[in-house]
Parts: C-alpha cells; structure tokens; sequence
C-alpha cells in the first residue's frame, strides 16, 4: 500500500481488503497467521511490520497484551476515535479461539529493529523511561515495560513502535479517550508534550 495518511482513504482500502477475501467473520476459529496475511497486513503490515505510524507495528508484541486489546475493541471498552473507526468492526467479528491464534502469531515475528533519533531526545527519554520523574510523581517505564521496553505479561512491548503512535497514545491516556487502562492514564496525566515525545523517540529508537 502506498503511504497515506488519510484515515478514511485507508479505511476504504482496509474494507475493500474485507470484500476481497469475502471476509464475514462468522465462520467460526480462523487461521491467525492465515488472517494475519489476508486482512491485517493491509494496514498493519506483512507480519506486522507497520511502516505509517497511523497503524501500531504488532511484530513480537506480548501475546496476553494483544489479546486483551482485540477483546477491548470488540467489547468497546478500548473506545479512542481511531480504534472506534478501525477496529471496532474488525473485532467484532473475531471469536476467542481466533483472538488466541492471531496474538500467538504476531508474538512470534521479529521484533523490529530500532530507529535512529535526534540524541538531545534520546538522552532525555532513556532517563524518563528508566528513572521516571520523581519529583512530578511519573514512574520508571521501565518497571512496568521491561528493562529494555520489550514487554511482559500485560505490559505491551514499546521498544520500536512508532514515535508517533506512541505519542499519540499517551495524549488518549491523559484525556482519558483511552479509558480502559486506568494504570497507564495515571502514569500518564502528569507527562507533558515535550516529555512525551522524548521518551517516545527513545523508545522507536529500541
Ligand atoms: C483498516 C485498517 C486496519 C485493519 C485492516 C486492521 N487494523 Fe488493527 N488497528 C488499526 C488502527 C488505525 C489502530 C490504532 C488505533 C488507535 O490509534 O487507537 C489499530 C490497532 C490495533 C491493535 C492495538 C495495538 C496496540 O499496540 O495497542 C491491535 C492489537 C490490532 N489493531 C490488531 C489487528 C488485527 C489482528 C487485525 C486483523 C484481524 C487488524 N488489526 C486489522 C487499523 C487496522
Ligand atoms: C505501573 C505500570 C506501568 C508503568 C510504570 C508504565 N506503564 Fe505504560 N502501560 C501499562 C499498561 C498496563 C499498559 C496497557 C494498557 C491497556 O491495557 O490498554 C500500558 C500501555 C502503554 C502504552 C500503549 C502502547 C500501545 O501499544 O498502545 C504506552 C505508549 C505506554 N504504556 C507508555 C508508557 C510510558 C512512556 C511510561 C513511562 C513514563 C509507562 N508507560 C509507564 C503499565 C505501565
């Protein structure tokens, strides 16, 4: 797919993707890694290696994380615009034996190699991510998201996701738009812009 940064561009293209396949949904457990290259991929990428930072890579996210996540879109408790506009119909069509094989698949891609990054940032946003910012109450990324931000249990993996999309996460989690994950929104109420970004070029940089 060429890059675009038209949501509803590509969502046209993510529904002709469904008419294509004659995706319904309704056929009960699905292959994920088969659904993985028939569906996902259009936007997340092959594998899913995501290269616009609209779509979140999902290549070697933790299992539990992913998910939870599928199950949040398809219950609507995960409810920003972008995952109302795109996931929420997708999801809705995914049962829990297919939920199960799709996060088994994307948990065993490659995890993705790190960008580079302006090092004033970086610098910057390895501090916040390691020590957090005590005196503003921000703790250690690092505590919850692994020493090297590749995730465990149900903390997602961040290490070489989009800069962009991270960010744009931590602005959903401080106004509340993602409002299912109410120990990310209290991590994330006292960041401001300057520090959100800098901790989110860290961390594409992983
Ligand atoms: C038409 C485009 C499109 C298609 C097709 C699509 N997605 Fe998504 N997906 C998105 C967008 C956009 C987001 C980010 C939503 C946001 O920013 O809140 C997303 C978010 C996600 C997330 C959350 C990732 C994270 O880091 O929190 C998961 C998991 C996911 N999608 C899985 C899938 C799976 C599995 C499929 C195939 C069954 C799929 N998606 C198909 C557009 C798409
Ligand atoms: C106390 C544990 C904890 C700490 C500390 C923490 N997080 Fe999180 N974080 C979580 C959990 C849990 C989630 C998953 C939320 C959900 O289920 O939607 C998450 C999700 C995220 C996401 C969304 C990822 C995605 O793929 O959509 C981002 C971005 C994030 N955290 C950034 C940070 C940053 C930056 C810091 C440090 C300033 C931090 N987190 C500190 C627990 C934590």
């Amino acid at each position: 797919m060429k890059r675009s940064h038209q949501p509803g561009r590509i969502w046209l293209g993510g529904l002709a993707a469904l008419v294509a396949i004659g995706w319904s949904g309704a056929a009960g457990a699905q292959d994920g890694e088969k659904l993985a290259a028939q569906l996902c991929s259009s936007c997340h990428g092959v594998h899913g290696k995501s290269e616009s930072p609209m779509f979140p890579r999902l290549d070697a996210q933790v299992p539990n994380y992913l998910e939870a996540q599928l199950k949040g879109f398809r219950n609507h408790a995960r409810g920003e615009t972008d995952a109302q506009s795109f996931m929420w119909g997708i999801a809705s069509q995914l049962d829990d034996k297919t939920i199960t094989s799709l996060a088994d698949y994307y948990a065993h891609q490659t995890a993705p190699a790190g960008a580079s990054g302006d090092p004033a940032l970086l610098a910057r946003g390895k501090e916040i991510f390691e020590h957090g910012l005590p005196s503003e109450g921000v703790p250690a990324c690092a505590s919850c998201h692994g020493q090297h931000a590749e995730g465990q249990d149900t903390f997602p993996r961040l290490a070489g996701q989009h800069e962009a999309y991270l960010e744009r996460q931590i602005t959903h989690f401080r106004s509340g738009a993602r409002g299912n994950a109410p120990v990310m929104s209290a991590v994330a109420h006292t960041l401001n812009d300057e520090q959100a970004k800098a901790v989110a070029t860290f961390l594409q940089a992983q």
